[in-house]
């Protein structure tokens, strides 16, 4: 199993091209998803995978401007959620979010096996998108995950070109991880 070579190989790339990807590709990413682990086996992800054409345009419609470089996606997957349809415990534990991120990254996970860019986004008009889709206004649409085949860099901005060849930005890991205990350099900086 070579887990931590797929985890690095993801990275929010936006070269897509608009090659159709496969059914059964997609639904084994969508399976994936569904494998995730989650407070008392509540399984709160619902996922709507798009790719027919007319629901794709109308979802598009609602993405945000920097996102125009998901327009080229073939497929684009809706993470939906109710806080309701998991644990919520004291102390602000509300496990349907912490569970659909879980959903999600084993779905972009198998998204790269399957040799796809896969680039969640927060970057749209929820209340456009539900509508797009038919989700009651009710539930969590909370991110939209974008996919698609490698394509053509020079279809980006230059910002967003320079971003698909850049290293990987994390913060040193003496900042969001200790040994044993808290330590007070966890704590992040006041945003400036
Ligand atoms: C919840 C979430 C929302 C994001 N929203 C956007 C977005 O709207 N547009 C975008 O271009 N990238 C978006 N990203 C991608 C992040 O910017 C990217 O994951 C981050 O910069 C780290 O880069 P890496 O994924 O290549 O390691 C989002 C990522 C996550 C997890």
């Amino acid at each position: 199993m070579q887990i931590l070579g797929a985890i690095e190989k993801r990275r929010a790339y936006r070269a897509l091209s608009e090659a159709p990807i496969e059914a059964e590709v997609l639904e084994r990413i969508v399976r994936a998803a569904t494998l995730a682990p989650s407070c008392s086996n509540n399984q709160p992800w619902r996922i709507v995978a798009v790719t027919a054409p007319d629901r794709l345009e109308a979802l598009k419609a609602a993405l945000s401007s920097g996102n125009y470089w998901a327009k080229k996606a073939p497929a684009i997957a809706a993470f939906v959620t109710d806080l309701s349809w998991d644990a919520r415990l004291e102390g602000g534990r509300d496990y349907a979010l912490f569970d659909l991120g879980q959903a999600a990254m084993a779905f972009q996970l198998q998204a790269v096996e399957e040799g796809l860019f896969v680039h969640p986004i927060a970057g749209f008009d929820q209340a456009a998108a539900k509508r797009a889709l038919g989700i009651p206004d009710s539930l969590i649409l909370e991110t939209l995950i974008i996919l698609g085949h490698p394509g053509d860099p020079g279809s980006l901005s230059e910002k967003h070109q320079a971003a698909e060849r850049s290293p990987r930005a994390r913060k040193p890991m003496a900042d969001v991880s200790a040994a044993d205990a808290w330590n007070e350099a966890l704590i992040p900086p006041p945003k400036s």
